[in-house]
């Protein structure tokens, strides 16, 4: 007997379908179901932050979260992040400036997370950037380049931040 469901939802402008079993949660279903794997997962139980997605403009868990949850809205993943013709959002290209992408794993997680401060204050300072990045573990080098990343970004972005 099949006992997948169906679910629907846009990923970074385009319209997905796919089935899934209803315990699969939506960071596997967009690896597993619609082959994007940039949104990695680590710990499964919504520690480290790095199955982060924005799901109606919010950044979720994708490990926490059911792929039957989010049917019907609307998620972006790293792979969205860049342009249609390869231009790299602003964050991205900060964060090839300050050699802050260090492991990789935990990258498309933070890079969402601070997709989120930067849409909703693009003027966040420093304690702000480090308080929304503490729900993204990094375990290599520390978050100085990747805050010094953010902070670049910020400045591009809002055009408010002094040199
Ligand atoms: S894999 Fe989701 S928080 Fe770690
Ligand atoms: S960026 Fe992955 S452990 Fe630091």
């Amino acid at each position: 007997m099949d006992d997948t469901i169906a679910v629907a939802l846009r990923v970074n402008g385009r319209t997905f379908q796919g089935r899934c079993e209803p315990r699969t949660h939506l960071a596997d279903f967009l690896r597993h179901e619609l082959g994007l794997t940039g949104t990695h997962v680590g710990c499964e139980h919504g520690v480290c932050g790095a199955c982060t997605v924005l799901v109606d403009g919010r950044a979720v868990r994708g490990c926490l979260m059911l792929a039957a949850q989010a049917d019907g809205a609307e998620v972006r993943t790293v792979e969205g992040l860049a342009a249609a013709d390869g231009t790299l959002h602003p964050l991205q290209a900060a964060f090839v400036e300050a050699h802050a992408l260090q492991c990789g794993f935990c990258t498309p997680g933070i890079l969402m997370t601070l997709v989120e401060v930067l849409n909703d204050t693009p003027d966040a300072d420093e304690a702000e950037m480090r308080e929304a990045l503490s729900g993204n573990l990094c375990r290599c080098t520390g978050y100085q380049n990747i805050v010094k990343a953010a902070l670049t970004a910020a400045k591009a972005v809002s055009g408010v931040r002094g040199a």
